[in-house]
């Protein structure tokens, strides 16, 4: 590599590295899910949740997750519910139902759905609702 390609290289490292640090980052109040999304995991909350959980159960229990990730949620419904069935939907149903519960606390869906591949989910921040 010649001296300038790697001042190049070196300016667009720090200018990557910076960018990522200082990007603020993703919320669930930044339309993270679609509205067909959260339909069809209504289908799906009504099927397996709504027995022990009713439509209000969630609120409280966001509240509680807020500033952490929606990855840990996500891998506590995913892993442990439903109670007498734990792990029985798969994680795209998981994922849906997740929308459905943040359709539920009113926050605004997007255009892209609720994804649980590649670790989208760690990079997503539970927060409170902001009114527009
Ligand atoms: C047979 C009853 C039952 C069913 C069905 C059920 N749950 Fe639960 N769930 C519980 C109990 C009991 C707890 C622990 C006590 C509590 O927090 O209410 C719990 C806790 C949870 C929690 C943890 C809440 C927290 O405090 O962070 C989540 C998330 C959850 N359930 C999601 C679901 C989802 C999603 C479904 C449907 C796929 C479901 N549950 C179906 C009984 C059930």
């Amino acid at each position: 590599m010649t001296t300038k390609l790697k001042q190049f290289g070196a300016i667009f490292l720090f200018l990557a590295v910076w960018t990522s640090v200082s990007s603020e980052p993703r919320t669930v109040n930044d339309g993270v899910y679609t509205e067909e999304q959260a339909e069809i995991g209504e289908v799906l909350y009504t099927q397996h949740c709504i027995l022990c959980h009713d439509k209000k159960y969630f609120r409280p229990v966001l509240k509680r997750w807020e500033g952490q990730p929606i990855n840990v949620l996500f891998t506590v419904m995913s892993a442990s519910m439903p109670e007498n069935n734990p792990g029985f939907l798969s994680e795209k149903e998981y994922v849906d139902i997740l929308a459905y519960v943040l359709s539920l606390s009113r926050y605004a869906p997007g255009d892209t759905e609720l994804d649980y591949k590649d670790g989208a989910l760690n990079d997503l921040i539970v927060e409170a609702r902001k009114r527009n």
